[in-house]
């Protein structure tokens, strides 16, 4: 009788359990026995004694990624070449021109590459100080901690040399994502994601493993903003969060935020001579927002680091990447279809998405030229009708960052394919909207415009240094649907 019971019991535990357990999630790894591991210990080799498997694989996305895998994010392969946006996306360059991303503005590659790419990168691209360190060393938040403002303004040489020595060049390490006492996920960036998780009114204290599995990504795959003092020094560093909720920081809730910043303008866009703010990788934010594969309850480490199998043990791939490099394995934790369907969907979500951010692209840029044609304008003694131009220059600005948004993003829609296309559709209405304001004060000045207004896209992209002539060949226009022609 006494064993019928527990048998019951057991069945009902089981059950339970099923009933509890998120739909089709992948099986967990193996658990693993803490070590001790010293505090602030920053060098992932000690920590790697104790868990030598995991460490081999964060190791290894220093290792060149298997050519022709990905269509989209091609990250670096054997020939060692980084991608450069700048000629696949040409309309960037002229959007971009004014700073360091109308410079150089590359294709993500492996996390061990975090640090050294800054250091080899075009220097006007950390011209904004030690501020740029902070989702590159693991040293960022004991460095802001340390040397309060300093950290954000000085120049980045300077903070960067602050890094001991044998870590200067090292990316992500185990203290970001890790607590050294037993292993669990833990958020190391205070100043940005805490705070940022706080104004949305969460708790990072009592977020899911599954939500942490996310977050942990989140210290770095989000867009941010750097404030300014009058002298254009950088003096702190925020996630525009404000005003949103966990699950739903939407487009319309960054670009309201970043725009009302006292603090607004981070460069100035050489084309229109507008002080603008700027839009980075916002993976967490599309992500989250509503997507087909949140509300699934899958999260990043799904996705870049499915579990793997490494001789006798099983554990999640530190090996961080696409999961097309990864010939879909993540995918088919989940989903039983092909590894040929799975990536022909992927690639139709990105080409579709593509096509409609080259579109929003390029009519951005369209107006960015016809502001030039005002100002021109405007120098030469033109009235131009004033009601009419700063409503262009609302609509641009919310075109601009919508465009950017997606064109920052680095999944190419595939995160949230809905919303991308909702995004950049929205993207081209403004754009729109404001080159027929443009036109319309330009009538209204005596000033013919011509119907094609030509963007000079070769000056923006020739005339940015030694990087272009070295990238621009092995690179090819991403235009699937082949609209950049006929807009
Ligand atoms: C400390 C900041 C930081 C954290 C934390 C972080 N990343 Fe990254 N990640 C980066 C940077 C920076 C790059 C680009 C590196 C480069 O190109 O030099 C990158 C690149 C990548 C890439 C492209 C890799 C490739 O092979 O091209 C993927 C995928 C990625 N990260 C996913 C993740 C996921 C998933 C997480 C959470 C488990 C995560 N990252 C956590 C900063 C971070
Ligand atoms: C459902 C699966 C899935 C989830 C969940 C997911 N991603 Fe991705 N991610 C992808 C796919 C697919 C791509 C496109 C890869 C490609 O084109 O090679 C991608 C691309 C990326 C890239 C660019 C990769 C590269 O090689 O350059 C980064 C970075 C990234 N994701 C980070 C994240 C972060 C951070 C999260 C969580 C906020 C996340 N992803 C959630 C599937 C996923
Ligand atoms: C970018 C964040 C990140 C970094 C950096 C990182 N890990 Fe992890 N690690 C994770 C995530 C996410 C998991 C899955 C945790 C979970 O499911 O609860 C994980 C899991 C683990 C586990 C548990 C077993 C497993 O594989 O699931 C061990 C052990 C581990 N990591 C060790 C390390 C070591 C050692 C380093 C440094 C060499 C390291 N990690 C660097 C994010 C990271
Ligand atoms: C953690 C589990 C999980 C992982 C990992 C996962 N998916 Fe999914 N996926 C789902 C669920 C659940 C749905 C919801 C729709 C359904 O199948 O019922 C979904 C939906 C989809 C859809 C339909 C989306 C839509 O908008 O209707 C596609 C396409 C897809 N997944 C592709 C992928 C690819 C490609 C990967 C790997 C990069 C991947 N998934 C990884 C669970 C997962």
């Amino acid at each position: 009788m006494k064993t019928r019971t527990n048998v019951l019991l057991a069945l009902l535990v089981m059950v339970v359990l099923i009933a509890v357990m998120p739909g089709c999630s992948p099986q967990k790894a193996e658990k693993v026995q803490p070590v001790k591991i010293a505090d602030n210990e920053y060098e992932p080799a000690n920590w790697g004694k104790a868990y030598p498997v995991n460490y081999e694989l964060w190791k290894k996305t220093e290792e060149p990624t298997p050519a022709g895998k990905s269509k989209y994010k091609r990250g670096f392969d054997a020939d060692r070449i980084t991608y450069d946006k700048l000629s696949e996306f040409p309309y960037m360059a002229l959007l971009f021109n004014g700073w360091g991303f109308g410079v150089e503005y590359n294709e993500p590659r492996g996390h061990a590459y975090m640090v050294i790419d800054q250091l080899e990168i075009d220097q006007s691209r950390v011209k904004a100080g030690g501020v740029c360190l902070s989702c590159k060393t693991p040293y960022a938040p004991k460095m802001e901690k340390e040397m309060g403002a300093d950290y954000y303004g000085k120049p980045y040489a300077e903070v960067h040399a602050m890094i001991p020595e044998q870590h200067r060049k090292m990316g992500v390490a185990c203290i970001d994502c890790h607590d050294n006492k037993d292993l669990s996920l833990k958020i190391s960036r205070e100043f940005t994601l805490v705070k940022a998780l706080k104004d949305m009114g969460v708790d990072p204290q009592k977020l899911s493993r599954q939500e942490m599995r996310s977050i942990v990504c989140a210290q770095c795959h989000v867009t941010y903003n750097i404030p300014k003092d009058k002298d254009m020094r950088s003096v702190g560093l925020f996630f525009p969060w404000q005003g949103s909720t966990l699950g739903n920081i939407s487009v319309e809730n960054v670009i309201k935020k970043i725009r009302s910043d006292p603090a607004y303008g981070e460069w100035k866009q050489s084309v229109t001579g507008f002080k603008l703010a700027f839009i980075r990788h916002p993976e967490f934010e599309l992500f989250s927002n509503n997507s087909v594969h949140w509300k699934a309850g899958a999260a990043c480490a799904d996705c870049h680091m499915p579990y793997t199998k490494v001789g006798s043990s099983k554990v999640s791939d530190h090996r961080v990447t696409s999961p097309m490099k990864n010939d879909m394995k993540a995918c088919m934790q989940c989903h039983s279809e092909s590894v040929d369907w799975l990536r022909n969907q992927v690639i139709a979500i990105q080409d579709r998405t593509a096509s409609l951010m080259v579109r929003a692209g390029y009519a951005t840029a369209t107006v960015a030229k016809l502001f030039e044609k005002v100002h021109a304008a405007q120098q030469a003694g033109k009235k131009i009708d004033t009601a009419l131009y700063d409503k262009a220059k609302d609509y641009y600005e919310e075109a601009f960052y919508r465009a950017s948004y997606i064109g920052a993003e680095n999944s190419m829609g595939f995160h949230n394919p809905t919303e991308a296309q909702r995004n950049l559709g929205d993207a081209i209405s403004f754009a729109g909207k404001a080159e027929g304001f443009l036109r319309q004060a330009l009538a209204k000045a005596g000033i013919d415009t011509p119907v094609t207004v030509n963007l000079e896209l070769d000056k923006y992209l020739d005339g940015r240094g030694k990087k272009k002539l070295v990238f621009n060949k092995k690179v090819e226009l991403k235009d699937p649907y082949g609209v950049q022609d006929r807009l």
